[in-house]
């Protein structure tokens, strides 16, 4: 049995990849702030068959981190996959983004991965196979108008996967970036309703890509998986 914690679970990418690790036989840690849906998704698991705890904390609370690892732990006794996924956007020209709504998108979206992930180092180190997966976006590579702050935040996180995969590379750990377009979650249908739903990446596509990720064999490393919604624009580094 091997133990995955799963931030931003309560709904959206982050609960396809619980349902699909579950699936997959992992035990599972769900973090968010949502008791509701933490509370829901606990149930469908475990009418799976499936073995998960619900950590309810904020992630741009500094607190949270030690706390998602020390419950973590005590529960399972082990941590094998750290999966970085929790986000926040929001729409807004650099004229009209207070210093909160900047510091509060930073906050969960580059330095909770980041503070999370080194909490996190000492445990994985102790796994036979053990993973960071963050889930970055298109916008950590391009910019967008009106998602400054966004935008930023996906670049910060970008940039501290580089070094962590590097950093980490001697213990075994391997890191993963995912890089999606429009996936068809709350999150898009608030940042972009111009785009049409039939053109959406799914959820599930993104938990099969964590699913080639965590179960994948052989000597290849693989840094970043990029994946684009059907007409989105294609690659161009
Ligand atoms: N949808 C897209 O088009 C798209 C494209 C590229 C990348 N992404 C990235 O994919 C990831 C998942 O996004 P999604 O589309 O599934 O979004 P979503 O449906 O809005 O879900 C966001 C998740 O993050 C959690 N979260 C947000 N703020 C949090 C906080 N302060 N503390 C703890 N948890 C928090 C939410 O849980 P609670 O509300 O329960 O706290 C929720 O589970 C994000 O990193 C996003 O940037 C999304």
């Amino acid at each position: 049995m091997s133990t995955v914690i799963v931030t931003g679970a309560t709904r959206g990418i982050g609960k396809a990849i619980a349902l699909k690790l579950t699936d997959l036989k992992f035990n599972v840690v769900l973090v968010g702030r949502n008791v509701k849906q933490l509370t829901i998704l606990e149930d469908e698991i475990k009418q799976k068959g499936g073995e998960c705890i619900s950590v309810k904390v904020d992630l741009s609370d500094k607190s949270s981190f030690g706390k998602i690892i020390k419950e973590s732990y005590f529960q399972f006794g082990e941590i094998d996959v750290l999966i970085n996924n929790a986000g926040l956007a929001q729409a807004g020209s650099i004229e009209d983004t207070d210093i909160a709504t900047w510091d509060l998108l930073h906050a969960v979206n580059a330095r909770a991965p980041f503070f999370l992930s080194k909490a996190a180092i000492p445990y994985l180190k102790k796994s036979n196979n053990p993973i960071i997966i963050n889930i970055s976006s298109v916008v950590g590579f391009k910019g967008y108008v009106n998602q400054a702050a966004y935008v930023s935040s996906k670049h910060a996180l970008t940039g501290f996967t580089k070094v962590l995969a590097k950093e980490v590379q001697k213990d075994g750990i391997k890191v993963h970036l995912i890089s999606p377009g429009g996936v068809n979650t709350e999150m898009i249908q608030e940042m972009r309703p111009d785009i049409d739903v039939e053109q959406l990446i799914q959820p599930e596509e993104i938990a099969e890509l964590v699913e080639f990720l965590v179960t994948r064999k052989g000597n290849g490393i693989v840094d970043q998986l990029y994946i684009r919604r059907k007409i989105g624009e294609a690659f161009d580094g």
